[in-house]
């Protein structure tokens, strides 16, 4: 088989893998229960029929779970990474397989990530689905033409909304965006017990290292950055967190983590995990303070959170002792680690969020997509967030599925929370 095998429905490493893919596939199916009834569901009303949908999302087993969903609601998909890292190349063969054009190959280089993307936008797609918003600004920039027969579109992640809605303020967001990540079904678990727990699992199998005693620095304490800090708590790191957001970093202090500058992290810290969103949060003066063999990652949505050009200029020798880990020789002998080249270190070097989140991540994903064909000649070009019914619906059906009852307000609670007269 060679190396690069393409398919009519797509470009994947090898599509003899597809059989070890749809293995995995069916695996991550059965934490899947929400998205599994949704599937059902659409298979019998076809809410999608006939739709074209681009997808631009990791590549995953999770993710090919949402795919088969969309395509039993009669849906026509192309989806390509999201990252060039992240793709799992055994589940982009099944893809193929299952008659989803899937262009994705694991550490594909700039050119190919991008020839990937413009691969999904020659399908046509009346919907987007991003994650990180590289469709929506791509058929912006590159492909007006399009933009009249676009419905709209999803996008999953912060970083991704922080975009939208600046090509909104610059008036320039061609068409209705549902805004996923704003679900509570989606940030609260996703972005704080998936990322907490996958950020992990990602630095522990690049480096087999023991958190245990070490010092693991936060940086960025919003939804991801909550996960991690607990988590790393949870295995016996002492954390640190530094912020920029006062409020932010007030929550951490009472969290009970040490909160402190940057630069005062940088001098003590062991591991240094961001999570921000942000632009070279750890630069070349924070490399100049940090201790020999200090490990440095990302798992925020861009690799540019750490200023990877000043690390390598500052090195004068770069060793790779394990896949997903590169050392970096400084003059005085310091030796500082980055992980997977400071690309999203849990979907680079683990397999992402664990199913059991994902499900109501792209449980919202799905109904939001079924939300748009229905509404979207009501909807203006403005990022939405999804609907509060999904969000319930979403929260209800896990809960359900755990096995899990709450109470239901009685009449006078109704009637209680609903006046204003009720006092002392
Ligand atoms: N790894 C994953 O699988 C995964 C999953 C979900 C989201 N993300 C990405 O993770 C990033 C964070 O997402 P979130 O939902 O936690 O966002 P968030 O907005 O809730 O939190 C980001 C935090 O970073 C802080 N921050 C910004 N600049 C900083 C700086 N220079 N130093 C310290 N703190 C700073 C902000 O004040 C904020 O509290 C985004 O890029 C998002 O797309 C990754």
């Amino acid at each position: 088989m060679s190396i690069l095998d393409s398919a009519p429905a797509g470009s994947v490493r090898d599509l003899g893998r597809a059989e070890a893919g749809r293995a995995r596939i069916g695996w991550a199916a059965s934490y899947m229960p929400v998205l599994k009834q949704i599937h059902d569901r659409f298979e019998l009303e076809k809410p999608l029929a006939g739709i074209r949908i681009g997808a631009c999302l990791h590549v995953t087993t999770e993710t090919a779970n949402l795919m088969l969903a969309l395509q039993a609601g009669g849906a026509e998909i192309a989806l390509c990474a999201s990252n060039p890292l992240s793709t799992q190349d055994d589940v982009a063969a099944a893809l193929c397989e299952y008659g989803i054009a899937t262009y994705a190959i694991k550490g594909e280089d700039n050119d190919t990530y991008y020839s990937h993307i413009e691969s999904v936008i020659a399908t046509k797609p009346q919907i987007s689905m991003d994650d990180g918003c590289d469709l929506v600004t791509s058929i912006y920039t590159k492909h007006r033409e399009q933009l009249a027969g676009m419905i709209g579109g999803c996008e999953e992640t912060t970083t991704g909304i922080i975009r939208l809605h600046a090509m909104q303020r610059d008036g320039v967001l061609p068409y209705p965006v549902i805004a996923v990540n704003n679900a509570l079904t989606k940030h609260m678990f996703d972005n704080r017990y998936g990322t907490g727990q996958s950020t992990l699992d990602g630095i522990i199998r690049a480096t087999n290292i023991l958190l245990a005693g070490r010092t693991l620095v936060v940086v960025g304490y919003g939804w991801c950055g909550r996960g991690v800090a607990s988590r790393a708590k949870g295995h016996g790191a002492n954390v640190i967190v530094t912020e920029i957001d006062p409020r932010k970093a007030l929550e951490a202090a009472m969290d009970g983590f040490q909160v402190m500058s940057m630069a005062e992290a940088a001098k003590i810290g062991d591991i240094f995990v961001t999570v921000t969103g942000n632009y070279h949060v750890i630069r070349e003066e924070h490399y100049k303070l940090m201790k020999d063999g200090a490990i440095v990652c990302n798992s925020g949505h861009f690799n540019d959170e750490l200023d990877l050009d000043s690390i390598r200029a500052m090195a004068i020798r770069k060793l790779e002792p394990r896949e997903f880990v590169e050392q970096y020789e400084l003059q005085d002998g310091r030796m500082i680690c980055i992980l997977a080249d400071g690309r999203l270190v849990n979907l680079a070097a683990a397999e992402g969020h664990p199913a059991a989140v994902m499900d109501m991540s792209f449980a919202n994903q799905a109904l939001a997509t079924s939300y748009l064909v229905k509404q979207h000649k009501s909807l203006d070009k403005r990022v939405y967030d999804v609907p509060l019914e999904i969000d319930e619906e979403v929260a209800r059906l896990k809960l359900a599925s755990m096995g899990v009852d709450i109470d239901i307000l009685t009449p006078e609670q109704v009637k209680y929370i609903a006046s204003w007269s009720e006092g002392t």
